[in-house]
C-alpha cells in the first residue's frame, strides 16, 4: 500500500536553528499513528508541516505517492483531502452548525447534503443539541468535540490531531477518544495524532513515533515502543523518567 506520508530528510529551521530535522519517516495509510515526545520536540512542526502550513527548509515530503504542493494548482486539492484539529481549536464567530457545515460549504456542497452532514457530524461526537448554540458559549470540551466534528464532516482522507484532548476531564476525553477509535474502522482513513498522555497514545494508535529535540528517536510499532523500546531515551520516556 502505498503510505499516507513519507518524509526524506526533512528539516525545517527558524532563525538558522534546526527545530526539526528527521532523516525518514514513513506514515503508512489507514491506521492510527501517535506522535509523542517532550514539549519543543517539533510534533506540532511537524504536523504543519504534513499539512502544508509550513514549508520544510530542505528535504522532501510525498503524499500517497507524489510530491506534497506546498503552493500552485495541486495544493488546494491536498489541502482539501486533510483535515487538522489544532492543539487550542478556534471556533469561528456564529453558531455550531455554521462552524460544522464550513468546510462543506467551501466546497459548494449542496445545501441538503450540508444538513446531513453535518448532523452526522454531531451525532458521532454526541452533540447534536447544540446546532443552534453560539459558538463562542461552548465549553473547553464541547469545543474540542465540535472541532472534531467540523474536522469529520468533510470526509477527509487524512485526519492530523494535535492534542485533541489536552487540558480535558476524562468523560470528554472518552467521548473524544471513542470517536477517534471508531473512524478508521467506519471510513478507512490515516489518523496521526500528537499527544502528552502515552496512555492515550497506547490505547489509539498502532505505529508511534517518539520525537526529541527534533530527531526522531525510536518510531515503530506502539507495542515495541511502549514495551520493547530500543533506545535509552525511549525508556527513559515512556517510564515517564525523562524529566522535561
Ligand atoms: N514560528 C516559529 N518561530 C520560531 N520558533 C518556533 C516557531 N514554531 C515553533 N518554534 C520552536 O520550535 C520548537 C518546536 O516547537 P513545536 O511547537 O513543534 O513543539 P511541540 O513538540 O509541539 O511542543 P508542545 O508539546 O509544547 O506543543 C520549539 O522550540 C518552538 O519554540
Ligand atoms: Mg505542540
Amino acid at each position: 500500500m502505498v503510505p499516507a506520508f513519507s518524509l526524506n530528510g526533512v528539516i525545517v529551521e527558524f532563525n538558522n536553528q534546526p527545530v526539526l530535522d528527521i532523516g525518514e519517516l514513513v506514515f503508512d495509510d489507514r491506521i492510527i499513528h501517535a506522535v509523542i515526545g517532550p514539549s519543543g520536540a517539533g510534533k506540532s512542526t511537524l504536523l504543519r508541516v504534513l499539512n502544508m502550513l509550513q514549508k520544510p527548509t530542505q528535504g522532501s515530503v510525498t503524499y500517497f505517492g507524489n510530491p506534497l504542493p506546498y503552493n500552485g494548482a495541486n495544493s488546494l486539492a491536498a489541502r482539501r483531502s486533510m483535515s487538522m484539529v489544532f492543539q487550542t481549536p478556534a471556533m469561528f464567530s456564529g453558531n455550531v452548525y455554521d462552524n460544522v457545515a464550513l468546510g462543506l460549504r467551501l466546497r459548494d456542497v449542496k445545501t441538503k447534503e450540508v444538513r446531513a452532514k453535518v448532523f452526522q457530524a454531531l451525532e458521532t461526537v454526541g452533540l447534536t443539541d447544540l446546532t443552534k448554540r453560539s459558538a463562542a458559549t461552548l465549553s473547553g470540551g464541547e469545543a474540542q468535540r465540535i472541532a472534531l466534528a467540523r474536522a469529520l464532516v468533510v470526509n477527509p482522507r487524512v485526519l492530523l490531531l494535535d492534542e485533541p484532548t489536552a487540558n480535558l476531564d476524562p468523560g470528554n476525553v472518552t467521548i473524544i477518544e471513542d470517536v477517534i477509535k471508531r473512524i478508521p474502522h467506519e471510513t478507512g482513513i490515516t489518523i496521526i495524532i500528537v499527544t502528552h498522555n502515552l496512555y492515550q497514545a497506547k490505547r489509539l494508535s498502532q505505529q508511534a513515533v517518539f520525537l526529541n529535540k527534533g530527531k526522531i528517536v525510536e518510531s515503530s510499532s506502539t507495542d515495541e515502543i511502549f514495551n520493547n523500546p530500543k533506545a535509552q531515551e525511549t525508556k527513559l520516556f515512556v517510564s515517564g523518567e525523562m524529566v522535561y
